[in-house]
Protein backbone atom coordinates (compact mmCIF):
# COMPACT_ATOMS: atom_id res chain seq x y z
CA UNK A 1 0.00 0.00 0.00
CA UNK A 2 1.23 3.43 -0.79
CA UNK A 3 1.63 5.94 2.14
CA UNK A 4 2.36 8.66 -0.40
CA UNK A 5 -1.37 10.31 -0.02
CA UNK A 6 -0.32 10.75 3.56
CA UNK A 7 0.70 14.92 5.09
CA UNK A 8 4.39 14.10 6.94
CA UNK A 9 5.21 13.72 8.98
CA UNK A 10 2.20 11.67 11.09
CA UNK A 11 1.65 8.87 12.95
CA UNK A 12 1.44 5.09 11.68
CA UNK A 13 -0.29 2.38 13.58
CA UNK A 14 0.68 -1.14 11.81
CA UNK A 15 -3.03 -3.04 12.59
CA UNK A 16 -1.42 -6.59 11.93
CA UNK A 17 1.31 -5.87 14.40
CA UNK A 18 -0.72 -4.59 16.83
CA UNK A 19 -3.11 -7.37 16.90
CA UNK A 20 -0.05 -9.76 17.03
CA UNK A 21 1.26 -7.98 20.15
CA UNK A 22 -2.20 -8.44 21.58
CA UNK A 23 -2.75 -12.16 21.03
CA UNK A 24 0.78 -12.57 22.28
CA UNK A 25 0.38 -11.08 25.73
CA UNK A 26 -3.78 -12.96 25.63
CA UNK A 27 -1.39 -16.51 25.12
CA UNK A 28 0.12 -15.78 27.79
CA UNK A 29 -2.02 -14.84 30.38
CA UNK A 30 -4.75 -17.19 29.42
CA UNK A 31 -1.80 -19.72 30.33
CA UNK A 32 -1.19 -19.07 33.41
CA UNK A 33 -5.53 -18.50 33.77
CA UNK A 34 -4.93 -14.93 34.94
CA UNK A 35 -6.83 -12.01 33.88
CA UNK A 36 -5.34 -9.41 32.00
CA UNK A 37 -6.33 -5.54 32.84
CA UNK A 38 -4.33 -3.77 29.79
CA UNK A 39 -3.13 -0.15 30.74
CA UNK A 40 -4.44 1.90 28.16
CA UNK A 41 -2.24 5.07 28.73
CA UNK A 42 0.34 4.26 25.84
CA UNK A 43 -1.99 5.14 22.86
CA UNK A 44 -5.29 6.73 24.86
CA UNK A 45 -7.09 5.65 21.98
CA UNK A 46 -10.59 4.01 21.97
CA UNK A 47 -10.42 2.89 18.94
CA UNK A 48 -7.24 0.67 19.85
CA UNK A 49 -8.63 0.01 23.23
CA UNK A 50 -11.16 -2.38 21.74
CA UNK A 51 -8.71 -4.53 20.39
CA UNK A 52 -6.96 -4.77 23.54
CA UNK A 53 -10.02 -5.27 25.85
CA UNK A 54 -11.91 -7.62 23.28
CA UNK A 55 -14.89 -5.77 25.35
CA UNK A 56 -15.18 -2.18 26.38
CA UNK A 57 -16.23 -3.54 29.62
CA UNK A 58 -13.45 -5.47 30.36
CA UNK A 59 -10.70 -4.75 32.99
CA UNK A 60 -8.41 -1.75 32.33
CA UNK A 61 -5.91 0.70 34.11
CA UNK A 62 -5.34 4.44 33.27
CA UNK A 63 -2.90 6.81 34.01
CA UNK A 64 -5.26 9.83 34.58
CA UNK A 65 -8.45 10.97 35.09
CA UNK A 66 -8.92 11.90 31.75
CA UNK A 67 -8.20 8.70 30.08
CA UNK A 68 -10.74 7.13 32.84
CA UNK A 69 -13.41 9.85 31.38
CA UNK A 70 -12.81 9.33 27.99
CA UNK A 71 -12.93 5.54 28.39
CA UNK A 72 -16.21 5.58 31.03
CA UNK A 73 -17.64 7.44 28.01
CA UNK A 74 -16.80 4.72 25.28
CA UNK A 75 -18.49 2.16 27.58
CA UNK A 76 -15.16 1.14 30.33
CA UNK A 77 -16.55 -0.31 33.79
CA UNK A 78 -13.63 -1.74 35.20
CA UNK A 79 -10.86 0.77 35.56
CA UNK A 80 -8.25 0.73 38.03
CA UNK A 81 -6.75 4.47 38.49
CA UNK A 82 -2.79 3.20 39.07
CA UNK A 83 -1.66 6.48 39.95
CA UNK A 84 -1.40 7.38 43.58
CA UNK A 85 -4.50 9.31 45.17
CA UNK A 86 -4.86 12.78 46.40
CA UNK A 87 -7.52 14.28 48.07
CA UNK A 88 -8.99 16.73 45.19
CA UNK A 89 -9.46 13.73 42.48
CA UNK A 90 -11.79 12.17 44.85
CA UNK A 91 -15.15 14.00 43.73
CA UNK A 92 -14.35 13.17 40.32
CA UNK A 93 -13.97 9.89 40.73
CA UNK A 94 -17.21 9.77 43.03
CA UNK A 95 -19.07 11.20 39.67
CA UNK A 96 -17.60 8.29 37.40
CA UNK A 97 -18.48 6.22 40.09
CA UNK A 98 -22.12 7.23 40.22
CA UNK A 99 -22.27 6.99 36.47
CA UNK A 100 -21.62 3.30 36.64
CA UNK A 101 -18.32 2.90 37.18
CA UNK A 102 -15.94 1.03 39.29
CA UNK A 103 -13.00 2.85 39.47
CA UNK A 104 -9.93 1.40 41.80
CA UNK A 105 -8.26 3.97 43.47
CA UNK A 106 -4.52 3.24 44.60
CA UNK A 107 -2.72 4.56 47.85
CA UNK A 108 0.16 3.52 49.69
CA UNK A 109 0.27 6.43 52.54
CA UNK A 110 -2.04 5.98 56.11
CA UNK A 111 -2.72 9.86 55.41
CA UNK A 112 -4.60 9.11 52.03
CA UNK A 113 -6.47 6.27 53.54
CA UNK A 114 -8.02 8.41 56.41
CA UNK A 115 -8.72 10.98 53.67
CA UNK A 116 -10.50 8.60 51.62
CA UNK A 117 -12.30 7.28 54.43
CA UNK A 118 -13.10 10.57 55.94
CA UNK A 119 -14.88 11.60 51.80
CA UNK A 120 -16.42 8.76 52.09
CA UNK A 121 -18.44 8.67 55.22
CA UNK A 122 -19.22 12.46 54.25
CA UNK A 123 -20.18 11.48 50.97
CA UNK A 124 -21.80 8.44 52.19
CA UNK A 125 -20.77 6.23 49.65
CA UNK A 126 -17.33 3.25 48.98
CA UNK A 127 -14.69 3.50 46.66
CA UNK A 128 -12.83 0.77 45.59
CA UNK A 129 -9.03 1.20 47.24
CA UNK A 130 -5.79 -0.88 46.44
CA UNK A 131 -2.82 -0.71 48.31
CA UNK A 132 0.62 -0.25 46.41
CA UNK A 133 3.01 -2.22 47.02
CA UNK A 134 6.88 -1.81 46.20
CA UNK A 135 8.31 -4.23 44.87
CA UNK A 136 11.57 -2.97 43.20
CA UNK A 137 12.57 0.22 45.53
CA UNK A 138 12.13 2.29 41.83
CA UNK A 139 9.17 4.24 42.58
CA UNK A 140 6.15 4.36 44.90
CA UNK A 141 4.82 2.08 46.92
CA UNK A 142 5.09 0.45 50.50
CA UNK A 143 7.42 -2.50 51.01
CA UNK A 144 5.36 -5.69 52.20
CA UNK A 145 7.26 -5.57 55.73
CA UNK A 146 6.29 -1.95 56.61
CA UNK A 147 3.95 -2.48 59.56
CA UNK A 148 2.26 0.98 58.11
CA UNK A 149 0.69 -2.06 55.63
CA UNK A 150 -1.67 -3.39 58.60
CA UNK A 151 -2.59 0.10 59.84
CA UNK A 152 -3.41 1.38 56.15
CA UNK A 153 -5.37 -2.09 55.12
CA UNK A 154 -7.21 -1.80 58.81
CA UNK A 155 -8.42 1.93 58.15
CA UNK A 156 -9.78 0.77 54.68
CA UNK A 157 -11.25 -2.57 56.07
CA UNK A 158 -13.10 -0.98 59.10
CA UNK A 159 -15.57 1.32 56.27
CA UNK A 160 -15.48 -1.78 53.74
CA UNK A 161 -13.06 0.24 51.64
CA UNK A 162 -9.97 -2.01 50.70
CA UNK A 163 -9.74 -4.45 47.94
CA UNK A 164 -6.45 -5.26 47.73
CA UNK A 165 -2.76 -4.82 46.78
CA UNK A 166 -1.17 -3.98 43.12
CA UNK A 167 2.39 -3.53 42.15
CA UNK A 168 4.12 -2.38 39.00
CA UNK A 169 7.94 -3.85 38.34
CA UNK A 170 8.96 -0.07 36.79
CA UNK A 171 12.47 -1.75 37.82
CA UNK A 172 11.83 -4.53 34.49
CA UNK A 173 13.66 -1.47 32.49
CA UNK A 174 16.73 -1.48 34.42
CA UNK A 175 17.06 -5.07 33.64
CA UNK A 176 20.05 -6.43 31.45
CA UNK A 177 18.78 -9.19 30.09
CA UNK A 178 15.83 -11.92 29.77
CA UNK A 179 17.21 -14.06 33.21
CA UNK A 180 17.42 -10.99 35.20
CA UNK A 181 13.13 -10.00 33.78
CA UNK A 182 12.57 -13.43 34.74
CA UNK A 183 14.34 -13.04 38.03
CA UNK A 184 12.29 -9.19 38.12
CA UNK A 185 8.85 -11.09 37.05
CA UNK A 186 9.76 -13.14 40.33
CA UNK A 187 10.45 -10.45 42.99
CA UNK A 188 7.14 -8.87 41.64
CA UNK A 189 5.08 -11.83 42.03
CA UNK A 190 6.72 -12.24 45.38
CA UNK A 191 6.18 -9.24 46.68
CA UNK A 192 2.33 -9.29 46.38
CA UNK A 193 2.34 -13.09 47.63
CA UNK A 194 4.36 -11.43 50.21
CA UNK A 195 1.78 -8.87 51.52
CA UNK A 196 -1.03 -10.51 51.16
CA UNK A 197 0.22 -13.10 53.34
CA UNK A 198 0.94 -10.62 55.86
CA UNK A 199 -2.81 -8.95 55.58
CA UNK A 200 -4.14 -12.76 55.78
CA UNK A 201 -2.76 -13.37 59.45
CA UNK A 202 -4.70 -10.42 60.21
CA UNK A 203 -7.69 -11.30 58.83
CA UNK A 204 -7.47 -9.33 55.82
CA UNK A 205 -8.29 -10.93 52.65
CA UNK A 206 -6.71 -9.68 49.00
CA UNK A 207 -9.76 -9.70 46.17
CA UNK A 208 -7.21 -8.35 44.35
CA UNK A 209 -3.75 -8.97 43.81
CA UNK A 210 -2.64 -6.89 40.75
CA UNK A 211 0.52 -6.98 39.15
CA UNK A 212 2.45 -5.95 35.70
CA UNK A 213 4.70 -4.27 33.54
CA UNK A 214 5.01 -5.55 29.65
CA UNK A 215 8.70 -7.02 30.46
CA UNK A 216 7.12 -9.09 33.29
CA UNK A 217 3.90 -10.09 32.34
CA UNK A 218 5.22 -11.30 29.28
CA UNK A 219 7.95 -13.20 30.34
CA UNK A 220 7.10 -13.75 34.03
CA UNK A 221 5.76 -17.49 35.19
CA UNK A 222 3.09 -18.98 37.50
CA UNK A 223 0.92 -16.17 38.77
CA UNK A 224 0.29 -18.21 41.94
CA UNK A 225 -2.15 -16.17 43.74
CA UNK A 226 -1.86 -12.98 41.39
CA UNK A 227 -5.75 -12.13 40.19
CA UNK A 228 -4.59 -9.64 37.17
CA UNK A 229 -2.01 -8.40 35.42
CA UNK A 230 -1.05 -4.84 34.01
CA UNK A 231 0.45 -4.39 30.93
CA UNK A 232 0.37 -1.05 28.49
CA UNK A 233 3.14 -0.77 26.02
CA UNK A 234 2.84 -4.51 24.73
CA UNK A 235 0.21 -3.47 22.31
CA UNK A 236 2.30 -1.31 20.12
CA UNK A 237 6.09 -2.11 21.84
CA UNK A 238 8.99 0.39 21.17
CA UNK A 239 12.71 0.18 20.85
CA UNK A 240 12.67 0.45 24.85
CA UNK A 241 11.10 -3.31 24.79
CA UNK A 242 13.47 -4.26 21.91
CA UNK A 243 16.56 -3.22 23.36
CA UNK A 244 15.32 -5.17 26.52
CA UNK A 245 14.76 -8.34 23.95
CA UNK A 246 11.09 -8.12 25.30
CA UNK A 247 10.18 -7.91 21.35
CA UNK A 248 12.07 -7.70 17.94
CA UNK A 249 12.52 -4.65 16.19
CA UNK A 250 9.92 -5.97 13.57
CA UNK A 251 7.11 -6.31 16.19
CA UNK A 252 6.68 -2.18 16.65
CA UNK A 253 3.51 -1.39 15.75
CA UNK A 254 4.01 2.31 15.83
CA UNK A 255 6.49 4.45 13.56
CA UNK A 256 6.30 8.21 12.74
CA UNK A 257 6.37 8.36 8.54
CA UNK A 258 8.83 11.28 7.54
CA UNK A 259 9.80 12.54 4.28
CA UNK A 260 13.76 13.58 3.56
CA UNK A 261 13.57 17.57 3.24
CA UNK A 262 17.24 17.79 2.22
CA UNK A 263 20.82 16.47 2.03
CA UNK A 264 23.81 18.17 3.66
CA UNK A 265 26.71 17.18 1.54
CA UNK A 266 29.58 17.80 3.31
CA UNK A 267 28.51 15.95 6.62
CA UNK A 268 26.52 13.22 4.20
CA UNK A 269 23.31 13.97 6.70
CA UNK A 270 19.71 13.44 5.65
CA UNK A 271 17.67 16.01 6.98
CA UNK A 272 14.22 14.42 7.92
CA UNK A 273 10.32 17.11 8.07
CA UNK A 274 10.75 14.64 11.63
CA UNK A 275 12.21 16.35 14.09
CA UNK A 276 11.04 15.96 18.35
CA UNK A 277 8.11 17.27 17.66
CA UNK A 278 7.08 14.73 15.65
CA UNK A 279 9.29 12.05 17.72
CA UNK A 280 9.68 13.38 21.07
CA UNK A 281 12.52 13.92 23.02
CA UNK A 282 12.67 10.79 24.43
CA UNK A 283 16.00 8.77 24.13
CA UNK A 284 15.10 5.44 25.77
CA UNK A 285 17.34 3.11 27.29
CA UNK A 286 20.67 4.58 27.09
CA UNK A 287 20.81 7.92 25.25
CA UNK A 288 22.78 7.48 22.00
CA UNK A 289 22.30 3.66 21.36
CA UNK A 290 18.98 4.74 18.88
CA UNK A 291 19.47 8.46 19.14
CA UNK A 292 15.91 9.27 18.65
CA UNK A 293 15.04 6.60 16.60
CA UNK A 294 15.52 3.43 14.35
CA UNK A 295 15.46 4.33 10.62
CA UNK A 296 13.03 2.22 8.15
CA UNK A 297 11.91 2.41 4.73
CA UNK A 298 8.55 3.09 3.52
CA UNK A 299 7.71 -0.25 4.15
CA UNK A 300 8.94 -0.65 7.71
CA UNK A 301 11.97 -2.56 7.10
CA UNK A 302 14.72 -1.71 9.42
CA UNK A 303 17.58 -0.02 7.63
CA UNK A 304 20.83 -1.19 9.62
CA UNK A 305 23.18 1.83 10.97
CA UNK A 306 20.62 4.44 10.42
CA UNK A 307 19.26 6.43 13.67
CA UNK A 308 17.97 10.09 14.02
CA UNK A 309 21.12 11.19 15.32
CA UNK A 310 19.90 14.49 16.23
CA UNK A 311 16.65 16.45 16.42
CA UNK A 312 15.62 20.31 16.19
CA UNK A 313 12.02 21.04 16.52
CA UNK A 314 10.84 20.25 13.28
CA UNK A 315 13.92 18.74 11.85
CA UNK A 316 15.87 15.50 12.06
CA UNK A 317 19.21 14.74 11.26
CA UNK A 318 20.67 11.33 10.06
CA UNK A 319 23.92 10.81 9.84
CA UNK A 320 24.63 8.17 6.85
CA UNK A 321 27.19 5.70 7.77
CA UNK A 322 30.42 5.37 5.49
CA UNK A 323 29.64 4.02 1.91
CA UNK A 324 26.02 5.05 1.77
CA UNK A 325 25.28 7.61 -0.73
CA UNK A 326 22.66 10.36 -0.18
CA UNK A 327 21.59 9.91 -4.03
CA UNK A 328 20.09 6.58 -2.41
CA UNK A 329 17.21 9.05 -0.42
CA UNK A 330 16.41 11.80 -2.95
CA UNK A 331 13.95 14.55 -1.43
CA UNK A 332 10.94 13.31 -0.88
CA UNK A 333 11.59 9.72 0.09
CA UNK A 334 9.61 8.27 2.52
CA UNK A 335 11.22 6.71 5.46
CA UNK A 336 9.48 5.16 8.87
CA UNK A 337 10.96 6.09 12.42
CA UNK A 338 10.48 3.52 15.23
CA UNK A 339 9.90 5.40 18.48
CA UNK A 340 12.30 4.82 21.72
CA UNK A 341 9.47 5.23 24.24
CA UNK A 342 6.04 4.81 22.48
CA UNK A 343 3.75 6.33 25.33
CA UNK A 344 6.03 9.71 24.74
CA UNK A 345 5.91 9.97 20.70
CA UNK A 346 2.43 8.56 20.64
CA UNK A 347 1.69 12.10 22.91
CA UNK A 348 3.14 14.18 20.21
CA UNK A 349 0.10 13.60 17.94
CA UNK A 350 -3.57 13.71 17.18
CA UNK A 351 -4.22 10.44 16.46
CA UNK A 352 -3.31 7.40 14.38
CA UNK A 353 -3.14 6.70 10.60
CA UNK A 354 -3.78 2.69 10.68
CA UNK A 355 -2.29 0.71 8.14
CA UNK A 356 -2.98 -2.43 6.88
CA UNK A 357 -2.93 -5.06 4.25
CA UNK A 358 -5.14 -3.32 1.48
CA UNK A 359 -6.78 -0.20 4.03
CA UNK A 360 -6.22 2.77 6.30
CA UNK A 361 -7.77 4.32 8.87
CA UNK A 362 -7.38 6.91 11.36
CA UNK A 363 -8.07 6.37 14.91
CA UNK A 364 -7.98 10.14 17.06
CA UNK A 365 -6.06 9.81 20.48
CA UNK A 366 -6.23 12.23 23.81
CA UNK A 367 -4.26 13.54 26.09
CA UNK A 368 -4.68 16.25 28.50
CA UNK A 369 -5.37 15.32 32.29
C1 LIG B 1 1.10 1.23 37.71
C2 LIG B 1 1.44 0.72 36.36
N1 LIG B 1 0.95 -0.46 35.96
C3 LIG B 1 1.24 -0.97 34.76
C4 LIG B 1 2.05 -0.29 33.86
C5 LIG B 1 2.33 -0.90 32.52
O1 LIG B 1 3.69 -1.10 32.28
P1 LIG B 1 4.24 -1.25 30.80
O2 LIG B 1 4.14 0.06 30.15
O3 LIG B 1 5.63 -1.75 30.96
O4 LIG B 1 3.37 -2.24 30.12
C6 LIG B 1 2.58 0.95 34.24
C7 LIG B 1 3.47 1.69 33.35
O5 LIG B 1 4.07 2.67 33.68
C8 LIG B 1 2.27 1.47 35.52
O6 LIG B 1 2.75 2.65 35.95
Amino acid sequence: MSLDCLQTPCLLLDKQKLLNNINRLNKQLTRFNVTSRPHLKTLKSVDAARYMLGDLSAPCTVSTLQEARQFAQAGCKDITYAVGISEHKLPEILDLQNQGVTLHIIMDSFEQAQFVHAFCRENDCQLSCLIEIDCDGKRAGIKPDDPQLIAIAKILQSAGLFSGILTHAGGAYDCRSLDEIRAMAQQEQAAVRDAASKLQRHQISCDVISVGSTPTALLGEGFDQVTEVRAGVYASMDLVMADLGVCQPEDIALSVLTRVIGHNKEKNWLILDAGWMALSRDLGLAPQQNGYGRVCDETGDVLPGLYVNSANQEHGIVALPEGLDLSHFTIGTLLRILPNHACATAAQHAGYQVISDDEMDYWPRFGGW
